[in-house]
């Protein structure tokens, strides 16, 4: 483990700081700004227009306008599916600005978003400009002399509140089924990582995404948020985000126009291990199930069953992985893990450490800060960690692994159902049978055999219990920015019903 200070020689210029309302980059009515932090060095990158519930308005206004008498919804579907493809060009020729922004933003290592997260955003773009034009109801068979159908129609202005983990990403794993459908939409990034859904914007207006389709509102949770939910003309919200805000949301689209939600919120995944594996692999992926994205990862693998006869093995095999996993600048080719997003999450993991500790666990290695600027923290592990501890309850998104020992299968299945949460599952194991019990036992939305974090957009993601409802990826996804009409009419001399 070490802290190593390598730095890309020219970060880009911060170009967009505005909102994005109905096309154009504005700032906010009431002149404020926010100041967004780079993790590295705990310095101001830019000052961000700060939106609330005017601004929110305005962009709500821009959408509706958009989606009552504008082209997109009017669009042949193959129109809109040849837009959505020019962003995702677009997307990929400008990789290493959004990459930048977003390992400067959000402490994310450079070289994964470039190669992975930012290309996988275009291709979300890609697979649902691909399903616009297959979108269909049914003919149904109806009991009389009827021809009934159903059509379905996009929802109509949707909010789509993102965290600031996944910026692009997760702005796509909404944005793209959302414009495929038909809709308009305003989207409020995280206060902590603005950047990345500004330049989308600009890249939207680029594609020909019309104006007021695709509009972006920087600012707060409890104001700029808060507004969109409680909008009384916002259809429809798809949140990701914490259990505690997800309530909030459910409270207030019940409270304005019980427009429908989409939850996707925390987690505290069992990772369980059997003998038979291979622990050398196994280790690998308990690791990169914990540590990918230092930990600020709803799917994260914070529980980790590992079955008796394996157990010495695989902690002297994590501990002998981490002798060479490098923490310190995400732009760093060498580094594995980058700082924590801001101040309030870094102390908040500091803090779920300090409890674990307490709480009689053992703190196998890390614990620590790194450095004495920016927000690293070593990876840590707790072994002897109790079903009832805090640390095994509570999601704590950062690097801070739980190791528990199990004996039975029926027992693996027990204490990792014991959650409040349900949003993920890995089971590790070569016998056939036991893998199926366990990932049809396991109440998560996701169950990971022999891999983990393994994301598809085909595949749908969302979570059982207070990990949330409603999918994001898949056709599933599709679906919820769609609503089901259903038509009948008389029909007469059919020659058949
Ligand atoms: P958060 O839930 O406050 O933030 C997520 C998004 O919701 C942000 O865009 C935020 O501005 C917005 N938001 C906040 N309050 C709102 C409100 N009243 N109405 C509407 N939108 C609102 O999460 P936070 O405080 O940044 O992180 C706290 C914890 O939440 C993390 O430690 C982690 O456990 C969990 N979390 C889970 C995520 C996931 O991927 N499921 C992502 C981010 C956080
Ligand atoms: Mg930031």
């Amino acid at each position: 483990m070490a802290t190593q200070n390598g730095s890309l020689e020219c970060l880009p210029k911060i170009k967009f700081t505005q909102l994005f309302i109905d096309g154009q980059f504005v700032d906010a009515l009431s002149g404020k700004k926010f100041e967004t932090i780079d993790p590295r060095n705990e310095e101001v990158i830019a000052e961000i227009a700060e939106g609330d519930k005017d601004d929110v308005d305005l962009a709500v206004k821009a959408a509706r306008r958009a989606f009552d008498n504008g082209p997109w919804p009017r669009f042949p579907a193959s129109e809109r599916r040849r837009r959505m493809l020019k962003f995702a060009d677009l997307i990929n020729q400008n990789v290493e600005e959004l990459a930048a922004l977003e390992a400067q933003d959000a402490g994310k290592i450079y070289n994964l978003v470039k190669l992975a997260e930012i290309p996988s955003a275009a291709e979300k773009l890609r697979y649902y400009a691909g399903a616009a034009d297959k979108i269909h109801g049914s003919t149904l068979k109806m009991s009389g002399q009827f021809h009934g159908y159903t059509l379905l129609e996009p929802v109509g202005v949707v909010g789509l509140i993102i965290p600031w983990n996944f910026p692009s990403h997760m702005f796509m794993m909404k944005a793209a089924p959302a414009l495929a459908a038909g809709c308009t939409m305003v989207i409020k990034p995280a206060e902590q990582t603005p950047l990345s859904a500004l330049f989308l914007a600009h890249l939207s207006k680029l594609a020909g995404i019309p104006d007021g389709v695709l509009n972006v509102v920087t600012g707060y949770g409890h104001s700029a948020g808060a507004a969109i939910t409680s909008h009384m003309d916002v259809d429809k919200v798809s949140f990701t985000g914490s259990t505690e805000v997800g309530r909030l949301v459910m409270q207030a689209a019940a409270t304005s126009n019980l427009k429908p939600v989409t939850l996707e919120l925390g987690g505290k995944s069992p990772f369980i291990i059997f003998d038979d594996v291979d622990v050398d692999k196994v280790a690998d992926i308990s690791l990169s199930a914990i540590l990918y994205n230092k930990g600020e990862l709803c799917v994260a693998g914070s529980r980790v069953f590992v079955q008796e006869g394996i157990y010495d093995k695989f902690i002297a095999t994590v501990l002998e992985r981490l002798n060479s996993w490098v923490v310190g600048d995400p732009f760093d080719p060498n580094v594995r893990q980058g700082p924590q997003v801001n101040k309030k999450q870094y102390n908040r993991i500091l803090s779920y450490i300090e409890i674990g500790k307490k709480e009689g666990a053992t703190l196998l290695t890390g614990g620590k800060p790194l450095g004495n600027k920016g927000y690293y923290i070593e990876p840590t592990i707790f072994t002897d960690v109790t079903d009832e501890m805090t640390i095994a309850r509570e999601e704590i998104f950062g690097p801070v692994m739980s190791i528990m020992k199990f004996k039975t299968v029926e027992e693996a299945i027990k204490r990792g159902n014991a959650s409040q949460y349900g949003l993920a599952a890995g089971v590790m194991t070569n016998d056939l049978n036991i893998a199926n019990t366990v990932s049809r036992s396991i109440r998560a939305g996701i169950v990971w055999i022999n891999c983990y974090m393994v994301f598809n957009d085909d595949l749908p993601f969302g979570g059982f219990k207070m990990s949330g409802f409603g999918k994001d990826s898949g056709m599933e996804c599709l679906h919820g920015f769609l609503q089901v009409k259903s038509i009948a009419m008389p029909i007469h001399n059919s020659p058949w019903l």
